[in-house]
């Protein structure tokens, strides 16, 4: 049986952060155009909140994205299962996702995602386990880097629940 057991980030602590990190985007993409790319489902929350901190031209799109099983395909493959509206050549894309773990789904999406040549390609999370990285990454943005533990709300579910938490909670077994 899970429970959700605590809080790890108020309301207001991810609200500070994501601000946080908007500014930092807007600095470093200064003069430019911006298309934000939203992991879903879990990022849906933290990117609408982002966004809306963002002073730039922002235009915004969503993937979706499963990874296979780790035993019967090569490691690190992602299987698109919505793919982007626009077409991304020659244009700033920042992946924006709620939490990396092994780091697998992301670095498969960027190897697909850079074969149609965007202008840049940057990865923005909200929360980065690093303990449990299988493959080297460069994330551009991290809000929280955290110890291995199950978290939820924000976007971030377990078994699809809790979703609609306003703080990032624990779920513990119990
Ligand atoms: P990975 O980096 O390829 O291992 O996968 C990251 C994905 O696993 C995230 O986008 C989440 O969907 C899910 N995930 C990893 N850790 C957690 C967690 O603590 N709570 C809920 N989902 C998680
Ligand atoms: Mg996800």
């Amino acid at each position: 049986m899970y429970k959700l057991n605590g809080v790890m980030y108020s309301k207001e602590q991810i609200r500070e952060k994501v601000i946080e990190l908007a500014k930092e985007i807007e600095k470093d993409y200064a003069g430019e155009e911006l298309l934000v790319v939203a992991i879903l489902k879990g990022a849906s929350v933290f990117c609408a909140d982002l966004i809306r901190e963002i002073n730039l031209d922002v235009n915004m799109d969503f993937m979706c994205v499963s990874s296979y099983g780790n035993s019967t395909t090569s490691s690190g493959t992602v299987k698109i299962i919505k793919d982007l509206d626009v077409d991304i050549k020659n244009k700033n894309v920042l992946i924006v996702e709620d939490i990396i773990d092994s780091g697998q789904t992301l670095s498969s999406l960027v190897k697909a995602l850079n074969t149609r040549k965007p202008k840049s390609l940057r990865l923005c999370t909200l929360l980065d386990k690093p303990q449990r990285r299988a493959s080297d990454i460069k994330v551009d943005y991290v809000g929280f880097v955290i110890e291995d533990k199950f978290i939820v709300g924000y976007g971030i579910d377990y078994a699809e629940k809790y979703r609609n938490l306003p703080y990032i909670g624990i779920v513990e077994d119990i």
